[in-house]
């Protein structure tokens, strides 16, 4: 894939598999596909939507995807491995545009110690792996893994074998965040020297943010030549993250008169992609951060709002409208009917009719009675909400909640179960969200510790609805999914995460938390029959 203008950057975004690497973070397919839409909108060339092989549920989001996302080229990753490589072809073959990423060590650290292998079986895998990928697939990506750290002459080599056989696109991972711009720059300028053929396919650039230097080494890497970067909305992925993929939109569009180079970003479509991110993995974005945190355009001291008022550009490098911060206008009242909210929807890039339509126009109701205004924002929270309802097949009845600060909280509790029947539990808590945890455990039958809880608010305002994001870890995962062989999962952490959107935080609270509980159960059940699997002779 190699675009007609020389210096048009491609984005590769790659939030559905390094950055859903992040601790925490565990996206359904329909989450993951809502990620995948909104990620065409913002107008990305290249989807990385996940590791195929690392489970069947990675499997079926990456599948789903390349049947149902038009547009982007959509990837799918694989260690050099035969299965690895089968796998991933499998679950990108129906796309359009499928492309096979696959990659290999080159330092001699991860060689000696990860591998526990040698710089020579490095350069036949890496052979093969390009080799079985080509057979299968035309748009083949190699990457050379913690190449910053390698010997260059060898992985001048490696990438030679990897263009011999027929790759079309060279990755340079800084996998560990280590380099700085001019060392980064300077390594991709001596491997053209190295490798002329590197002329004729792509070379991307791939940044850990571990010293804080990912979008810095991103566009150093451009400015040596590479013509595509890998990122990852808010910036999220492995340790410190990968570069932010809204830094370099900005970056790119901002300075362009300087850079010189181009993309293909909508930017009005920033704000709501890193909203969505924000929502459905659960983390949050930094008040500060560049371009999406909430003062990214906020002036507060006296003499730049002055500045401001008398003429933008005395402070201000970019227009929030040009991030598309500017949805937080009043879109709704209370007496909207269905065709208003449909077309509100629609504004905000999501076509729903029938059965749906009819659910979200009553949990609309629900919220414009209670609240005065409902606003872009809000409406994004709520659509965002009915994604995740119920698909890890927990869900909340109703629950009871008695507070006071004369005595200790108590609730009470029905939670639905996968099997359809309603489970009800109490306790008496240290607070009304304890003692509404506690009593879903109590419920549940099922040892959940709080690992994180965070409560935002989505709008300003008194009657502003409440996000609850929660992270639970199981005590005894085995029991949990009722294993009949216990033991498997014995030392494992599981842990899953969960978020709810309500006008009353308290309900936001217990519905993340049943939403967190599932995803935990889900994933112990997935740990359990894959150690089952590799028992099985
Ligand atoms: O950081 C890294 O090296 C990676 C590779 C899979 C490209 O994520
Ligand atoms: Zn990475």
């Amino acid at each position: 894939m190699t675009p007609e203008d020389p210096n048009r950057v491609l984005l590769f975004d790659t939030t559905l598999r390094d950055g859903e690497q992040s601790p925490g973070i565990s996206l359904n397919t329909a989450e993951k596909l809502e990620i995948a839409q909104q990620l065409t909108r913002l107008g990305v060339d290249i989807i990385e939507a996940g590791f195929p092989i690392a489970s069947p549920g990675d499997f079926d989001a990456v599948r789903t995807i390349a049947r149902e996302v038009e547009g982007p080229v959509i990837c799918g990753l694989a260690r050099a491995n035969a299965s690895d490589i089968d796998r991933a072809w499998e679950a990108i073959r129906d796309s359009e545009r499928p492309r096979i990423h696959t990659f290999l060590s080159t330092s001699d650290i991860h060689i000696e110690h990860q591998l526990q292998s040698t710089r020579e079986d490095v350069k036949g895998l890496a052979r093969a792996s390009v080799a079985q990928a080509k057979a299968l697939c035309d748009d083949v990506e190699y990457s050379p893994m913690d190449a910053t750290r390698s010997d260059i002459e060898f992985t001048a080599e490696v990438v030679q074998i990897a263009l011999d056989e027929g790759a079309t696109t060279i990755n340079i991972a800084d996998t560990v965040g280590y380099a700085t711009p001019d060392e980064y720059a300077a390594f991709l300028t001596r491997l053209y020297a190295l490798v002329p053929d590197l002329h004729g396919v792509v070379l991307s650039t791939h940044c850990h943010d571990d010293l804080g230097l990912a979008v810095a080494n991103s566009i150093a890497g451009v400015q040596a030549g590479a013509r595509q970067i890998e990122c990852a909305v808010n910036g999220i992925g492995e340790r410190a993250g990968n570069a932010a993929l809204e830094e370099l939109i900005m970056l790119l569009h901002t300075r362009r008169a300087h850079l010189g180079y181009t993309t293909g970003a909508v930017t009005t479509e920033i704000a709501r992609t890193s909203r969505l991110v924000s929502r459905l993995t659960g983390y949050a974005v930094q008040p500060n951060k560049a371009i999406v945190g909430r003062n990214a355009f906020a002036h507060e001291s006296g003499i730049h709002q002055d500045g401001v008022l008398k003429e933008r550009s005395t402070y201000e490098i970019m227009d929030a409208r040009s991030v598309g911060l500017d949805a937080n206008s009043l879109v709704l009242g209370k007496h909207s009917g269905r065709a208003a909210l449909r077309q509100a929807l629609e504004d905000l890039g999501y076509t729903i009719d029938g059965a749906q339509l009819k659910q979200a126009f009553e949990r609309f109701k629900e919220v414009a009675d209670r609240k005065k205004q409902v606003t872009a924002l809000d409406l994004e929270a709520l659509v965002t909400d009915e994604l995740r309802a119920d698909v890890q097949g927990y869900s909340l009845e109703w629950f009871e909640v008695e507070a006071s600060n004369r005595r200790p909280p108590h609730a009470t509790v029905a939670v639905r179960t996968p099997q359809d029947t309603v489970l009800e539990g109490s306790f008496t808590g240290d607070g009304p969200v304890d003692a509404i945890f506690r009593a879903i455990n109590s419920a549940t039958g099922i040892d959940a510790r709080l690992r994180e809880f965070r409560v935002d608010a989505v709008t300003g305002g008194q009657d502003a609805l409440g996000e609850v994001s929660v992270v639970v870890e199981l005590g005894a995962p085995e029991e949990a999914v009722k294993s009949d062989t216990p033991g498997v999962l014995t030392g494992a952490r599981v842990t899953g995460a969960g978020q709810a959107v309500a006008t009353d935080i308290i309900e936001a609270a217990a519905i993340a938390y049943v939403r967190a509980l599932g995803n935990a159960v889900n994933k112990a059940r997935a740990v359990l029959s894959e150690a089952e699997l590799a028992q099985t002779p």
